[in-house]
């Protein structure tokens, strides 16, 4: 089977995610890696922590990739058809418009930008390229939310009255140079918090209005609490927040629909949908798979057939950064 060549930039947390779904991918082939710590291009990824799923091993044999210390050179990588951007946020839109501007298909991790400017850049600069781009709005491919969707989407339940999403965890402290506790550079909590804003939008569409509390000490945004309303649709609420004293990692959501509720809740359990109706709870069988490889098999399965993914596209990821801005300028944060 074909496979299209790729080039990971960033070898932080996300990036060993990455990692280790190129390594099993059906439908690339991990051909090339940047990252500006040498430690990291030879292979010793001791010491480092994330909030999420499993990790890469602590050693790595790199033997059989490329290495480059400069992203600009993995971007030059005549080997490179696509680039996976997994680089702190102020750098997504420069390098994935050089990556495209040189030839290469992008995956981007989200948030797309934090500047409105530089997301439409992104988009036009794909579309003058006639190069795919994608951002890792990784929950269109978690099985739960893809489930609940469908259901959603099928009618089978009725329409939906509410809707609840919650996302907390420990504030990230794993980056070397701290850049998520500068709130201009990761938009603080807004990191995280868009995954639910994404599946919103997705599920139920832009919101007519929205009110929103939270907390943004020192321009650094820790808490977000937004209520969305739909004229004649649903009430949703989406919660955010990072913990500077620590904590797990929490995601979970409430669908309430006319004739049954899902429920999925990390802190109960990982894996698992639950259905209530008529007072009773079922289990609600899902696909064994991972968003992570599912995203990523999906972009490199596209560029091998030629055509964009049909799950998520960049005007998708702009708007998902518009709201969410849109949210940080009621907590006083943002022009
Ligand atoms: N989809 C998700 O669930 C998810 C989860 C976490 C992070 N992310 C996103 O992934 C991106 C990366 O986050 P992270 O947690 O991996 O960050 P990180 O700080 O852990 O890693 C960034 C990596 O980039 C490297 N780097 C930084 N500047 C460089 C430069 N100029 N040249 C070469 N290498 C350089 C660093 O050495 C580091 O290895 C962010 O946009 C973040 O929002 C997504």
């Amino acid at each position: 089977m074909k496979k299209a060549k790729i080039g990971l930039i960033g070898l932080g947390a996300m990036g060993r995610m990455h990692y280790d779904c190129w390594r099993k991918s059906a439908h690339g082939q991990l051909v090339a890696v940047s990252d500006r710590n040498p430690k990291m291009l030879a292979g010793d990824w001791a010491g480092k922590s994330f909030n999420i799923g499993e990790q890469a091993a602590q050693q790595v044999d790199l033997a059989d990739v490329a290495g480059h210390l400069r992203a600009e050179d993995l971007i030059a990588d005549p080997n490179v058809d696509a680039v996976d951007i997994c680089m702190p946020t102020p750098m997504h839109a420069p390098l994935a418009m050089a990556a495209m501007r040189a030839g290469k298909h992008v995956f981007c991790e989200k948030p797309m930008s934090l500047s409105l400017d530089d997301c439409a850049a992104m988009e036009r600069t794909a579309r003058e390229t006639g190069r795919q781009l994608m951002v890792g709005h990784c929950l269109r491919y978690w099985p739960q939310y893809v489930k609940a969707h469908a259901l959603l989407a099928s009618g089978e339940f009725g329409r939906a009255l509410y809707a609840g999403f919650h996302r907390s965890s420990a504030a990230p402290m794993w980056s070397g140079n701290d850049w998520y506790m500068r709130g201009a550079e990761s938009g603080g909590v807004l990191d995280m918090h868009i995954h639910d804003v994404d599946v919103a939008l997705w599920w139920f569409g832009r919101p007519q209005s929205m009110s929103v509390t939270g907390l943004a000490p020192h321009g650094l945004p820790l808490l977000i609490d937004a209520a969305w309303r739909y004229d004649g649709g649903p009430a949703v609420h989406l919660h955010g927040a990072w913990d500077r004293n620590g904590g797990a990692f929490r995601h979970a959501f409430r669908l309430v629909m006319e004739k049954g509720t899902l429920v999925h809740d990390t802190a109960v359990d990982a894996k698992a949908l639950t259905l209530l109706r008529d007072g009773q709870a079922e289990p609600v069988p899902l696909a064994d798979t991972s968003g992570y490889q599912d995203e990523l098999d999906d972009f490199a399965a596209s560029i091998n057939a030629g055509r964009a993914s049909q799950r998520l596209t960049p005007a998708d990821s702009r708007l998902a950064v518009e709201v969410g801005l849109e949210e940080l300028r009621q907590l006083g944060v943002g022009g």
